[in-house]
């Protein structure tokens, strides 16, 4: 048979083996080729505007930007939600909730007991900020040598190693919790940044209507010894585009207070010596129900 239709055509492409191969895969191919060609009789693609989109798609690649794209469509969202019904469903008891890692995550920061200045070679950039804390776990009991691997962007809102002005690690810190589970850091409060200009993100959202703005935040991995690692951010209340995130993320629980602080009294340590915004935030872990759960490990090395 060398002559198709569409159907004849389909059937072919999704029925054809000379091997078992991974039936799950399979069937997933097959149902996203028949959905897209489903797409292209619908809305007649024409042959241009098909090339067009697998351009798009090599230059999205090379960008290194489809961890941007992901958010910006809602799947890194759409993957919490299910996580979020899943431990529903299981009954499982529930801690601060999750929220997206988003593309910018660098495993191996500097690690510190109890404290750290995170803005360490900023100084002076932005409002100063002390976050204090401790990790704890369902039940509210302390967990102690936790992990708080916390990232956030510089002043210009752009993260260290994929903004090359910046130094390794930049905004990077792994703080290991006390006896008490307590953690603390200084730093500044960042600002919100958009999606980069001229880039196949950009030409996306430009051509979808749509904005590419992030309300300012900062990231956290949090583990501990037996716990299940949670990836999540808090949100810095005010910010234009706190209800209207790029990326879908803001959560309720996750959009902090600040607190005005004048004394600088308790806060030597950190090198605090004006007055700063405090916030104060406990981070809850679920148990782990096995070690992968507990791994705290970025998305894509999870994935590898
Ligand atoms: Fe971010």
């Amino acid at each position: 048979m060398s002559e198709l239709d569409i159907h004849q055509l389909l059937d072919l492409v999704n029925t054809r083996q000379v091997e078992p191969g991974d039936e799950r895969v399979r069937a997933i191919t097959a149902r996203i080729v028949g959905d897209l060609f489903q797409t292209i009789d619908e809305f007649d693609v024409n042959p241009d505007e098909f090339w067009a989109a697998t351009k798009w798609l090599t230059r999205l690649g090379q960008a290194d930007m489809i961890g941007l794209i992901t958010a910006g469509l809602g799947f890194d969202r759409l993957l919490d939600i299910r996580e979020d019904e899943a431990d529903r469903a299981a009954r499982r008891a529930l801690g601060t909730p999750r929220a997206i890692e988003g593309p910018l995550y660098i495993a191996g920061a500097p690690l510190h007991q109890h404290e750290v200045k995170l803005d360490e070679g900023n100084e002076g950039k932005g409002q100063p900020l002390v976050m204090e804390g401790r990790v704890l776990d369902v039940h509210g009991n302390p967990v102690a040598n936790a992990l708080v691997d916390v990232w956030h962007c510089n002043e210009l809102g752009r993260y260290s190693h994929f903004d090359p002005d910046q130094p390794d690690y930049n905004l990077r810190r792994r703080i290991q919790t006390n006896a008490e589970g307590a953690y603390r850091f200084r730093s500044f409060l960042p600002p919100g940044y958009a999606i980069p200009p001229n880039s196949p993100v950009s030409e996306l959202f430009s051509l979808l209507g749509r904005h590419g703005n992030r309300p300012a935040h900062v990231h956290f991995l949090v583990s501990g010894a037996g716990k299940r690692a949670l990836t999540t951010q808090i949100n810095i209340p005010g910010d234009t585009f706190l209800d209207d995130d790029f990326a879908f993320a803001t959560r309720d629980g996750l959009v902090v207070a600040l607190e005005p602080v004048q004394s600088a009294a308790g806060y030597e340590s950190l090198g605090v010596d004006r007055p700063f915004t405090r916030v104060r935030f406990d981070f809850r872990l679920q148990d782990a129900l096995s070690e992968d759960e507990a791994t705290p490990a970025s998305r894509y090395d999870r994935a590898a």
